[in-house]
């Protein structure tokens, strides 16, 4: 673990993401490649942080980010079981998707409160007052699955996807009962209208500095791998919990909270393997021409 005195300054990066619904570009010939991880291992309680603010934020973007990139992932296996249902490693790898997107949920949420409450729910409401996650364009494919819609996930094949997905809805509800315990989120505080819109969806994008325009697949996976690379960083320098104002902001409640325990002394690995199951289900299929 590297010295307080140390720490680098972690700061978001932009992400380039087709428009949601739409395909990759042309690769320029880069095979898709996963980077190996750099390590696995990092201390749950970290250094003091010297620099709360803007790690958190890094945090919070970061998070969000890699979460669009596994949704991206997931969509695309959605996307070509309209055809078909999903093979035996596709329903592996969003299986493994889902559990990565639960692992960023516990990452983005580890912001003391206090500072979430002052700077990024705030940042978030001046985007707009009802700001919302149900914004989330490359969640939109999601939803039928988080509902356990499809005919398919009812299949015995699916029980690790329909645990992921429990372990999700658990693990959004605790980390929302953490940062908001005392109840509304700012959709539900903002009496204006409900509903999604184009101009909503580019708040929530433009929020987390998120560009829309042709990218090969290739390219998302580069995204993928540098910022796995910057949360090993920022992991191996300050922990899960760093030490902020003299405490350790925990999101765990149950010492005995199994689940969560796995979730926190995973966070990379549940990201990298969501990476690493998705792209070797996509070359699996083109192996098979499917
Ligand atoms: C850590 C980052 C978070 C992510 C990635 C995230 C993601 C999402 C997504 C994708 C949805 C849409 C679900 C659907 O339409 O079925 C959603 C909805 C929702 N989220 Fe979160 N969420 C996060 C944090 C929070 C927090 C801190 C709260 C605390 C209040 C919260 C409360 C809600 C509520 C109440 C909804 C339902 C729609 C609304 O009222 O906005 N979420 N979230």
């Amino acid at each position: 673990m590297t010295a307080p005195d140390e720490q680098a300054a972690f700061l978001p990066r932009t992400l380039r993401l087709p428009p949601a619904g739409h395909g990759y570009s042309e690769d320029d010939g880069d095979p898709s490649v996963v980077h190996a991880l750099g390590q696995e291992k990092y201390e749950l309680f970290g250094p003091a942080c010297k620099d709360g603010f803007n790690l958190f934020w890094y945090r919070w973007v970061t998070g969000h980010q890699i979460s669009f990139l596994l949704w991206r992932l997931v969509g695309d296996v959605l996307e070509r079981s309209s055809h078909r249902a999903p093979t035996r490693r596709e329903r592996v790898a969003m299986a493994a998707c889902v559990d990565g997107y639960s692992t960023m949920l516990l990452y983005s949420a580890t912001v003391p409160r206090e500072l979430y409450h002052t700077h990024i729910r705030e940042r978030m409401a001046l985007q707009h007052p009802a700001f919302s996650g149900a914004w989330a364009p490359d969640y939109r494919p999601l939803r039928p699955l988080f509902r356990a819609r499809f005919p398919w996930q009812g299949d015995p094949s699916c029980a690790a996807l329909r645990e992921a997905i429990e372990l999700n809805h658990a693990m959004h509800a605790r980390i929302a009962d953490h940062l908001v315990p005392d109840g509304q989120s700012l959709l539900q505080k903002h009496s204006g209208r409900a509903g999604v819109s184009q101009e909503k969806e580019d708040l929530f994008d433009d929020f987390f500095m998120t560009v829309r325009r042709p990218v090969s697949r290739s390219a998302l996976t580069d995204q993928l791998n540098s910022r796995i690379a910057g949360i090993t960083a920022d992991l191996d320098s300050n922990g899960l919990y760093p030490l902020v104002d003299g405490e350790h902001h925990t999101v765990a409640a149950e010492p005995s909270d199994g689940a969560l325990e796995r979730l926190a002394a995973n966070v990379l690995l549940f990201a990298h393997r969501a990476a690493q199951l998705s792209a070797e289900a996509e070359n699996s299929l083109e192996e098979a021409h499917l």
